[in-house]
């Protein structure tokens, strides 16, 4: 059932945080769907514009949609990532996305406000909420670079002033992470001062966390072992820290890396392993499993493992 990432953010605030994944294709739609029936928790799927690009608009509502078929019992939110002002309208105008997220971030404050203000204002018309986002944070994300010299982490009273000028439903802050693979370097790491500031700037207010990836370390060994060149000092997020982060009003947790990374060791394994197979189905269905798993235990990290029943009786309320 798809629901609104509102619905979603009412019910979690404080006692769960939604983990809300990447999908691109067909393969990582029912892993997800599966892993998420057998971790019984709600998700938000989201939608970068690589990915609008990659399998196609159409496409893609059309797996969502059909996932949605397979599996009744699910409840989830369908999310725009990381959107520019013209991609914004167009999924507002689709009717079929429960939100948007306006990536202005790499903007002046002014100029996120004025154009976040007129997504906010195009979306709360057709009954869809926004985020947002403030601060910089590093890594690769859609087709813009930003290193971590010029990462910056959200300020709180900023984050304040934006959330009232704008009349955004979420705040994406840079509180320390990156996108991508390689993350952290030395002791850096969740600035949990940061975010318990930003917090108290806006208390009850949902706060999301992008590039929530963890990078694990056994992941990468597994893959160079099966002919993988990744650099070995990668590393990401403790999900361990998901707990500490989730009363301090992160209710949102963006992961896509290490969705990447299952892909990239299944078949780097398979392959290895059988060198003579050209049955694309034999790695797929291999994926598909191991996705689950994946989801499965971020799910548990998240503290949104077992909450399913729960949130369809907030929802029925
Ligand atoms: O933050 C970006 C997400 O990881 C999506 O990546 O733009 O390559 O689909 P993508
Ligand atoms: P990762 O690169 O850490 O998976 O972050 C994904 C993300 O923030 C998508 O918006
Ligand atoms: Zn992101």
């Amino acid at each position: 059932m798809i629901v609104t990432t509102k619905q979603l953010f009412d019910v979690a605030y404080g006692k769960f945080a939604i983990g809300a994944y990447n999908i691109n294709n067909m393969e990582q739609a029912l892993g997800l769907f599966e892993g998420h029936k057998q971790t019984q928790a709600p998700f938000i799927i989201q939608i970068s514009r690589g990915a609008r690009d990659y399998a196609g608009v159409k496409m893609l509502e059309n797996i969502i949609r059909a996932s949605e078929e397979m599996y009744p019992e699910s409840i989830f939110a369908v999310h725009l990532d990381h959107g520019t002002e013209e991609v914004a309208y167009d999924c507002i105008d689709s009717g079929f996305y429960s939100s948007v997220m306006i990536d202005a971030s790499h903007e002046t404050f002014e100029k996120n406000v004025e154009i976040t203000k007129r997504v906010v204002d195009r979306a709360h018309a057709a009954g869809i909420s926004v985020e947002a986002e403030l601060g910089m944070l590093g890594g690769v994300e859609e087709d813009i670079q930003v290193d971590q010299k010029h990462a910056s982490l959200t300020d709180p009273q900023d984050a304040k002033r934006f959330v009232a000028l704008t009349g955004c439903d979420s705040l994406a802050v840079a509180i320390g992470t990156s996108h991508g693979a390689y993350k952290f370097s030395g002791n850096q790491g969740l600035h949990f001062d940061r975010i318990e500031a930003i917090q108290k700037e806006l208390p009850g207010f949902p706060l999301v966390m992008h590039g929530s990836s963890s990078v694990p370390q056994d992941e990468i060994q597994r893959i160079n072992q099966a002919g993988g060149t990744l650099d070995p000092s990668a590393k990401g997020v403790d999900a361990n820290e998901f707990v500490k982060a989730i009363p301090l009003g992160v209710t949102k947790v963006n992961i896509d890396t290490d969705g990447r990374l299952v892909w990239m060791r299944v078949h780097r394994g398979h392959f290895r392993d059988n060198p003579s197979n050209f049955d694309f189905r034999k790695p797929g269905i291999a994926f598909i499993k191991a996705y689950a798993d994946f989801i499965d235990h971020k799910s548990e990290k998240l503290l949104s493992k077992g909450q399913l029943e729960y949130v369809r009786k907030q929802l029925s309320k």
